[in-house]
C-alpha cells in the first residue's frame, strides 16, 4: 500500500486522482461542455495493478470534479487505455430521446489484448458495455492496444488507430460497431522492434500553410530500461483515408524533450487540438514519493504546427496561458510559493537556477551550442529511484537562432517549460525534498516572476 510522503507533494495546476495508482489519460472528449479526463487507474494501490477507467470532468481543464470510477475489469479482462467519441448522429444507434451516445474504445487485457467499446447516456457517468464485444480480435500480436477513434474526411465515416508492437494499425467504419482493417503504419528504421514498443497512438491534421498536414503521435516504450528513456515521437504527412503516409523529409521527433511526459492523446470535439499526456517516466512513475496518491497529468496544452527556420515543427502552449499561468506578475527573486511562473528573456547562452538551502537546484536555460537544456542532477536529495538519477540531463537543438524567451511553469513535484513559441518543451519531475525558496541566473538574462489565477 502506500508509503508515506516525505511533505506534501500534490501539485495545484497539475490533474492527480484524489487517491491512488493514475497512468495514462483516456477517453478524452468535450461533451456538453466538459471536458471529460477517464485515466488508467488502480484503485487499491499506489503502483500499477488491474486496471480501471477513473473519471473527473472539468469546464477549464484546471478544476477537476472527481466522479466515481467509470469502468472496472470484467471477464474480457483489464480496462487499458483508449479514446471516446460523442456520436452526435447517433450513426451507432444506442442514443435514446435524441440524446448523442458518449462511446467509449478501449483494450480489453485477457489472455490476449482485443478492443471492445462502451456507451453512455448520462453524460459519461456510467457505461454499458456493448453485446458484441470484443469488436476487434487479437490478430496474434501480443501488444494489440490504445485504440483512438478519429472521423475519417476520405471515407467518411470513422477510422481507428491501434498500435501494434512496432506499428500501428488502422481501422474504419461507417457504424461505430462494425470494423475493417484498412491499413499499417510502420515498422520504422528509427525503432528496431527488438528494442521499442509503440504505445498511445493519435492522428489528427493540424492547420498549416493555408492546408493542413496530418500528425501521427505514438508514445514509445524502451525494452531495456539501461538503454534509454520513453519519449513521444510525431511525423507529419497525410491520411489517405486507409493509412498515414508520412512525407519522405518528415523526421521523427520528440513532442517533449523532457522524461516526463508519456501516453499522451488530444481531445474530441474541440475547435482547439488539446493534449494532455501522463506526466511520469514510466521506467520511475511507481517510486515516486508522494505518498497517499501516484501520478500526474501533464498541463493541458495546445497543438499547432509552426513555421521555423528548421521547416515546420509541432509547438506545443499550455491552455491559458495568459489568463490562468502568466496571470499576476510578482517581484523579486525570491520565491514565495510552490505554484508559479518565470518568463525568462535572453540573448546568447543563459540559464535560470531555483535553489534552497538544503543544497538542493536545478538549472535551465540556453547553452552555449544554441540547445535548450535542463539539468536535474542536483534538484532533490530523495532517493529516488536509480532510473529518475541516472536521467539527469535532457537538451534539443533550438529550432532557431538570436534572442530567446523560455516560459516555465514550476508546480511543486516539477516543472515544465517551453521556448521558440512551444517548438522545444520539457516536462520534467524534481520532488525537491524542501521547496525551492530563490533563483540566480547566469547569462544576459532577465526573468520576471507570475503567480497563476485559478479563481
Ligand atoms: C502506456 C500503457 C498502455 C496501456 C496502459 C496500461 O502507459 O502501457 O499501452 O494501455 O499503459 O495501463
Amino acid at each position: 500500500m502506500s508509503r508515506p510522503a516525505p511533505r506534501n507533494f500534490r501539485p495545484s495546476l497539475h490533474f492527480t486522482a484524489p487517491t491512488m495508482w493514475l497512468n495514462d489519460p483516456n477517453g478524452l472528449v468535450l461533451e456538453n461542455g466538459r471536458y471529460h479526463l477517464y485515466y488508467q487507474h488502480y484503485p487499491h494501490d499506489t503502483v500499477w495493478g488491474p486496471m480501471h477507467w477513473g473519471h473527473a470532468f472539468s469546464s477549464d481543464l484546471y478544476h477537476w470534479e472527481h466522479c466515481p470510477i467509470a469502468m472496472a475489469p470484467d471477464e474480457l479482462g483489464m480496462i487499458f487505455s483508449g479514446s471516446a467519441v460523442l456520436d452526435t448522429d447517433n450513426v451507432s444507434g444506442f442514443g435514446k430521446d435524441g440524446k448523442a451516445p458518449l462511446l467509449i474504445y478501449y483494450t480489453s487485457h485477457g489472455d490476449q489484448e482485443r478492443q471492445s467499446m462502451a456507451w453512455s447516456l448520462d453524460g459519461g457517468m456510467t457505461f454499458t458495455r456493448y453485446e458484441g464485444n470484443p469488436i476487434l480480435d487479437n490478430p496474434g500480436i501480443r501488444d494489440y492496444r490504445d485504440p483512438k477513434v478519429f472521423p475519417n474526411p476520405v471515407l467518411g465515416g470513422f477510422s481507428m488507430a491501434v498500435s501494434a508492437c512496432d506499428r500501428v494499425m488502422f481501422y474504419h467504419s461507417r457504424d461505430l460497431k462494425h470494423w475493417e482493417k484498412t491499413g499499417e503504419f510502420g515498422p520504422v528504421p528509427e525503432l528496431p522492434r527488438e528494442k521499442y514498443l509503440w504505445e498511445c497512438p493519435d492522428l489528427f491534421p493540424l492547420p498549416y500553410e493555408g492546408g493542413e498536414t496530418w500528425v501521427l503521435l505514438a508514445s514509445i516504450g524502451v525494452y531495456d530500461k539501461k538503454d534509454g528513456l520513453n519519449f513521444m515521437c510525431w511525423t507529419h504527412g497525410h491520411f489517405d483515408g486507409k493509412t498515414f503516409i508520412r512525407d519522405p523529409q518528415a523526421k521523427m521527433e520528440r513532442l517533449d524533450q523532457g522524461f516526463d511526459c508519456y501516453a499522451g492523446s488530444t481531445y474530441w470535439g474541440t475547435d482547439r487540438r488539446i493534449f494532455l499526456g501522463w506526466g511520469n517516466c514510466p521506467d520511475y512513475a511507481g517510486q515516486t514519493p508522494t505518498g497517499e496518491y501516484c501520478g500526474q497529468m501533464t498541463l493541458p496544452r495546445e497543438l499547432t504546427l509552426c513555421c521555423t527556420e528548421s521547416g515546420c515543427q509541432l509547438a506545443a502552449l499550455p491552455c491559458g496561458l495568459d489568463s490562468v499561468l502568466f496571470a499576476k506578475p510578482v517581484s523579486g527573486t525570491h520565491l514565495e510559493t510552490e505554484t508559479f511562473c518565470l518568463r525568462v528573456q535572453g540573448t546568447g547562452a543563459g540559464s535560470v537556477t531555483l535553489y534552497n538551502e538544503n543544497g538542493e537546484e536545478v538549472t535551465f536555460g540556453i547553452d552555449e551550442e544554441n540547445r535548450v537544456f535542463l539539468d536535474r542532477s542536483r534538484a532533490t536529495r530523495l532517493g529516488i529511484d536509480p532510473l529518475f538519477a541516472s536521467s539527469s540531463i535532457c537538451s534539443a537543438a533550438r529550432p532557431c537562432s538570436g534572442p530567446w524567451q523560455l516560459d516555465a511553469i514550476f508546480d511543486v513535484t516539477g516543472l515544465e517549460f517551453f521556448t521558440d513559441g512551444g517548438t522545444r518543451y520539457f516536462s520534467q519531475l524534481l520532488f525537491p525534498e524542501h521547496p525551492y525558496t530563490a533563483l540566480r541566473t547566469s547569462g544576459a538574462v532577465s526573468v520576471q516572476q507570475f503567480v497563476p489565477s485559478l479563481s
